[in-house]
């Protein structure tokens, strides 16, 4: 079955005929109108999303098809305590496709094993988010292009499952990586393994200064106070990496800012007007994905 679970499992070629899809979709999407006019999408977040969750929404009715959503873990048959098996179990019998974010690390690979219908991972704990990804190297594609990339990502690298997914995917692309973030948040050790064993071009540093002038890509992301055991190791790092203007002189001019969203303090409000900013386009850009992603998931599944 084509369960979506990881970045780890996306070849380039995979990648580009997602993209290449997703910008024939956004140049004529009246084109796919009613391409899935009779399909169902279940909706199933365990954990809060706009983004994800709304995109995902808009990309099936673009499609011509519709959603059924379990709600919110309150107002669901979790708050009862019926199991992610069961939940999923249940739910693909109403839908050609489920979307799931759950809290926990591995849940995704976990709920994909009880189902017949794919199962897209829209982000599991500190895991992955596979999805978020695609629209990431679409952003970067349309910006500053694949060739010679260098990319600096910033922030929470511990508990960021968008960095997670996206620095494996650009192994697949050659791109110089670098880390940013304090020493309590840098890439867990099962990541870095993984790059290592991908043969990526990676450098760890506490801070963005030395490296800024290099950066055709900085994404930025935010330090996750919901995934800390213990909120006072939240405060000794909340507030540290934010960026404003005067942090971005000595950046290329066209360095394109990303930020899969959302934001708390990291990037100053200053910075949406500049040319610099893409974040709300990234945003976007997570209907035409999708809609590729979903396109190319239900043709298969028919
Ligand atoms: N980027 C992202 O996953 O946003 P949401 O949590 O709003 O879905």
């Amino acid at each position: 079955q084509d369960h979506i679970i990881s970045a780890k499992q996306l070849s380039r070629a995979d990648i580009e005929e997602v993209l290449d899809r997703a910008a024939d979709i956004a140049a004529d999407p009246g084109a796919f109108a009613d391409r899935h006019d009779d399909a169902l999408l279940g909706l199933l977040f365990f954990e809060p999303s706009t983004r994800t969750k709304m995109s995902f929404t808009a990309a099936m009715k673009r499609l011509g098809g519709d959603v059924v959503d379990m709600g919110t873990v309150e107002s669901s048959s979790v708050k009862k305590g019926e199991s992610l098996a069961d939940t999923v179990r249940v739910v693909e019998g109403y839908a050609d496709a489920l979307v799931l974010r759950h809290p926990s690390e591995g849940s995704a690979k976990m709920a994909s094993d009880y189902v017949d219908v794919p199962l897209i991972n829209a982000g599991d704990g500190a895991g992955q988010h596979p999805t978020q990804t695609l629209l990431d190297l679409y952003t970067i594609r349309e910006n500053a292009g694949f060739d010679d990339l260098t990319i600096g990502i910033m922030g929470d690298l511990k508990y960021g499952r968008t960095v997670h997914s996206l620095a494996h995917a650009l192994t697949e692309f050659d791109a110089r990586q670098h880390f940013v973030s304090p020493e309590s948040l840098q890439l867990p050790r099962s990541v870095r393994y993984d790059l290592h064993e991908a043969g990526a071009d990676v450098r760890e540093h506490t801070s963005l200064e030395p490296v800024l002038s290099e950066l055709d890509v900085l994404y930025v992301t935010r330090i996750q106070a919901e995934r800390f055991p213990d909120e006072s190791e939240y405060r000794e790092v909340a507030g540290e990496y934010q960026i404003d203007a005067g942090t971005l002189a000595d950046a290329k001019d066209d360095l394109t800012v990303m930020h899969p969203l959302p934001r708390v303090d990291e990037i100053d409000h200053e910075i949406d007007a500049t040319e610099h900013a893409k974040y709300f386009q990234q945003a976007h850009n997570g209907v035409p994905v999708r809609m590729a992603i979903l396109d190319m998931v239900l043709e298969g599944e028919r």
